[in-house]
């Protein structure tokens, strides 16, 4: 009985061990194996952002065309905002570099702005450089989680 016990005692710290070693793994890992997630919710304003004037909400942008560009305007990826104005892109980590990402790459609005309000211009396009929001572990890979640092019209982008 004893021996029984004492077995199942060394089998359970075989197994903590075990998994520890396995979060290590995943830890040296991380970043280089999880995706990377941009997200974020457009709205439809001069700067995509809610704007709370006494009580009124600024509406969504949906149906817009959110681009990621790099370096002189590359298009490395992108996507269309849903019915509540949420975009969401996933990259693959071994093709695009956090850094480079956050230096050298930003969201662009496509869909002019006059689209979801026939009161704001039509010309210029929403531009936001990117930021790390946080990284979720997702098993043992960890997710990169980017967001926009907040977006601005500029007049002469197309
Ligand atoms: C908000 O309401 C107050 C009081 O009615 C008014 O004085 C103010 O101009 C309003 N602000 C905006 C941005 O509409
Ligand atoms: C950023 O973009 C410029 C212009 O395209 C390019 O010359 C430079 O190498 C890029 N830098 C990084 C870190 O990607
Ligand atoms: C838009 O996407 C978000 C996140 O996936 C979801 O919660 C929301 O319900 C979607 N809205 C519509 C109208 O599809
Ligand atoms: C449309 O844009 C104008 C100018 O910014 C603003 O005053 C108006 O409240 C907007 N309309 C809606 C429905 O958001």
């Amino acid at each position: 009985m004893a021996l029984a016990k004492n077995f199942l005692v060394s089998l359970l710290f075989a197994l903590i061990a075990t998994h520890v070693a396995v979060a290590q793994v995943g830890g040296l890992l991380s970043g280089l194996l999880g995706p990377i997630h941009i997200d974020g919710v457009l709205f439809c304003s001069l700067n995509g952002q809610i704007d709370i004037i006494n009580g009124t909400t600024t509406p969504v942008f949906p149906n817009a065309l959110v681009q990621l560009r790099c370096g002189a305007g590359n298009v490395v990826s992108s996507t269309t905002t849903n019915g509540s104005g949420v975009f969401s892109l996933v990259l693959d980590p071994l093709q695009n570099i956090l850094s480079s990402l956050l230096s050298n790459c930003s969201l662009v609005v496509t869909t002019p702005l006059s689209t979801c309000n026939a009161s704001l211009p039509s010309i210029g396009l929403l531009q936001s450089p990117l930021q790390l929001v946080g990284k979720t572990l997702v098993g043992l890979l960890s997710t990169v989680n980017l967001g926009a640092t907040g977006f601005q019209l500029l007049p002469n982008l197309i």
